[in-house]
């Protein structure tokens, strides 16, 4: 643990002791980053922890990250993602990623960390006008904010547009070492980290909490609902953005169950969306699987379609959650669903 501003010496000397599970590679990155005039950029080990229990408590598969310096969050990121997990890494310093670069190859993590060395917010906006299905807005599931703090807003605000619904956004140093709450403090940083904590006290499309560990980090989780309103023609958008809410559930629940194709179309139609993006071959089988779901490819030309594009698309999510939940809870309820599956047509029928 390094040294707190928030605990009392004996207290965090305790907390040192008890608190923290470093892994020997991370553990040995902190050792080589400690040699260098900017180690203080680099996360405390218990935020690491936390990162990864986050990570792996929401079950995230893609996540980015902006700062990525010598690579400890990263590597964190890239250890608590499943193995077909995909880390897009946004940083501008050759030198220090270089020995990133090193550490995720050790770890054997280099293929799921994608590293782009330019300024984050082109990489970010470069991402968010991809408009390919299973990337660009609402493809995201979990973002890692530390880098320059004049530029967090800006971040926070890209960051929510790449993440799906219930995505999770963590920001570092948002207490930064007390400065933020003293008001002899002035300096741009000091005034760019407490507009950023007000701009999301006041964000309504997020749940938030500015958690005291280390030194600050702000969780916030992007509400349901906050989709733009679809103009005429983005019946595409729609249809892509529930295959990508379809293909985190499924995904999710390949990963847990061995019975998951019984008890319903929408949910095998689900896990046929996930398949095909999984590998990138949706291709040919696509019009297909949304014919299931009854989501017509180039629908919403005309007013009025557009919306009940949308509610196609919400409908086709909520089945999946709704037929994945059922099995989600035990083999034995497995029998149930299929009877449900029979007797329930809104869940089964295309
Ligand atoms: C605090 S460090 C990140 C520490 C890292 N998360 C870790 O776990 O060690 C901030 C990083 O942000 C990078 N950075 C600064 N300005 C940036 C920008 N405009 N775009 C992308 N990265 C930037 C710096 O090069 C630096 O590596």
């Amino acid at each position: 643990m390094s040294e707190s501003f928030l605990f009392p010496d004996q207290l965090a000397a305790y907390y040192a002791k008890v608190a923290l599970r470093e892994p020997p590679l991370l553990a040995r990155l902190r050792e080589e980053t400690a040699r260098l005039p900017s180690a203080q950029m680099q996360i405390a080990a218990e935020e690491g922890q936390f990162l990864d229990l986050l990570i792996r408590l929401s079950g995230a598969r893609r996540c980015v990250e902006v700062g990525v310096f010598t690579g400890y969050s990263s590597l964190v990121t890239a250890l608590a993602l499943p193995a077909d997990g995909h880390l897009l890494a946004c940083d501008i310093n050759p030198q220090t990623t270089a020995i990133a670069r090193r550490y995720w190859a050790e770890a054997g993590v280099a293929d799921r960390i994608h590293l782009v060395l330019a300024p984050a917010l082109q990489t970010l906006d470069a991402e968010l006008a991809k408009d390919e299905i299973g990337a660009g807005e609402g493809s995201y599931d979990f973002a890692f904010i530390d880098a320059d703090k004049t530029g967090y807003i800006d971040y926070y605000e890209r960051c929510l547009r790449l993440l799906r619904p219930g995505g999770l956004i963590a920001v570092d140093n948002t207490l930064w070492s007390g400065s933020v709450a003293d008001p002899q403090q002035r300096d741009p940083d000091t005034q760019a980290i407490r507009a950023f904590n007000e701009h999301v006290r006041a964000d309504q499309r997020v749940d938030f909490c500015l958690v005291p560990i280390a030194d600050g980090v702000t969780l916030a989780r992007k509400r349901w609902g906050l989709e733009p309103k679809e103009k005429n023609g983005d019946a595409q958008a729609c249809i892509r953005r529930a295959a990508c809410g379809v293909e985190h559930i499924a995904h999710r629940d390949v990963r847990r169950l061995d019975d998951h194709r019984v008890g319903g179309r929408q949910q095998v139609a689900g896990h046929e969306i996930a398949d095909g993006l999984g590998q990138g071959r949706l291709g040919g089988r696509m019009p297909a699987l949304l014919a299931r779901f009854r989501i017509e490819p180039g629908a919403g030309g005309e007013a009025g379609q557009d919306s009940q594009c949308r509610e196609k698309a919400n409908s086709t999510l909520q089945c999946a959650c709704r037929s994945t939940a059922i099995h989600r809870n035990s083999s034995s309820k497995v029998a149930a669903s299929r009877r449900s599956a029979v007797s329930n047509p809104s869940v089964n029928q295309p």
